[in-house]
């Protein structure tokens, strides 16, 4: 029975849980092993729980962070109180220290269960749960605080006691799938591509770039020659239908509310889920 106290223990840009439902229904009702190589918040896998699972993602410190929910939850837990405990009312004074900690401790690569506490804790006090970085690879998010308590304790020990059996991997996605055999379901949840051609060069500082979109449309294409179950979402534009399009796949177009737009007449867009099977 699936535990409902798992839930994603970070904000993240492009979260599936609005999804869910429609990435549930079209899913494959029997697989062996669970691939998801752009893990993020994790709001799929913390839906479905599957029983065998490989989460990869190239974000190191939200790697570290997942790693050290498994490893040290309980020190975890304490580190993460005791940051939200010295929360003082100048509240963005004190988040921009912890940022500069964070960043400084970035720098020296101390991947540690500090730095754990410190990412979560960032990204629930920043700008819309926003990973950013600068030229130097430095957290640049400003404060927008919403919340008192950064995690809740039971989730993080449900996560921590689920994640123990998770395969928990950093890098490129293309060699998270290595492992990926006949059957095994892989489910594709990328940065989007850009809506418009003009957005292609932002795309290229997240370091997401039209290229990398060919390369995850080739490996698609490489794991449905192998007999995977692949799904894949995307915004449904033509840049997308151009690398899926006429290969047999199942392209189903669902609407989604996007709280980006300052128009409210424009919050709403497509997306495309894309199945090989
Ligand atoms: C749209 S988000 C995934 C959101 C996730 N489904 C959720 O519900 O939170 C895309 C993720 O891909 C990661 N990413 C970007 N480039 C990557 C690459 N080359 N290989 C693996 N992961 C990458 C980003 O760090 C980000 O976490």
């Amino acid at each position: 029975m699936s535990n409902k106290s798992l839930m994603p223990f970070v904000k993240w840009a492009g979260g599936k849980r609005q999804l869910f439902d429609r990435i549930s229904e079209r899913m494959p009702q029997n697989y062996n092993n669970y691939f998801e190589p752009f893990i993020g918040g994790g709001a799929v896998l913390f839906e479905l729980q599957p029983e065998n699972a490989v989460i990869n993602d190239i974000n190191a410190p939200l790697i570290n962070t997942y790693r050290m929910i498994v490893s040290s939850p309980q020190e975890f837990i304490e580190y993460t109180k005791k940051l939200d405990s010295q929360m003082c009312d100048d509240g963005k004074t004190y988040y921009y220290s912890l940022r500069e900690h964070y960043n400084d401790k970035l720098i020296k690569e101390e991947f540690d269960v500090e730095l754990a506490a410190l990412f979560v804790f960032i990204n629930k006090h920043c700008f819309n749960g926003l990973y950013r970085v600068n030229g130097k690879g430095l957290f640049n998010v400003p404060y927008n605080n919403s919340v008192k308590e950064s995690i809740d304790e039971e989730s993080i020990l449900a996560v921590s006691e689920y994640l123990k059996k998770v395969n928990i991997m950093l890098g490129d996605f293309e060699a998270a799938c290595n492992g990926a055999k006949k059957e095994d379901f892989v489910f594709f949840d990328s940065p989007y591509a850009p809506l418009n051609p003009t957005s292609f060069e932002s795309y290229t500082k997240e370091g997401f770039d039209v290229k990398s979109h060919v390369r995850l449309a080739r490996l698609f294409d490489k794991l449905t020659e192998r007999g995977c179950y692949c799904m894949l979402t995307n915004h449904n534009t033509e840049f997308i239908n151009e690398l899926y399009g006429n290969k047999g796949y199942r392209m189903d177009v669902v609407s989604v509310k996007r709280m980006i737009n300052s128009d409210a007449s424009k919050r709403t867009g497509e997306e495309v889920i894309i199945c090989n099977y």
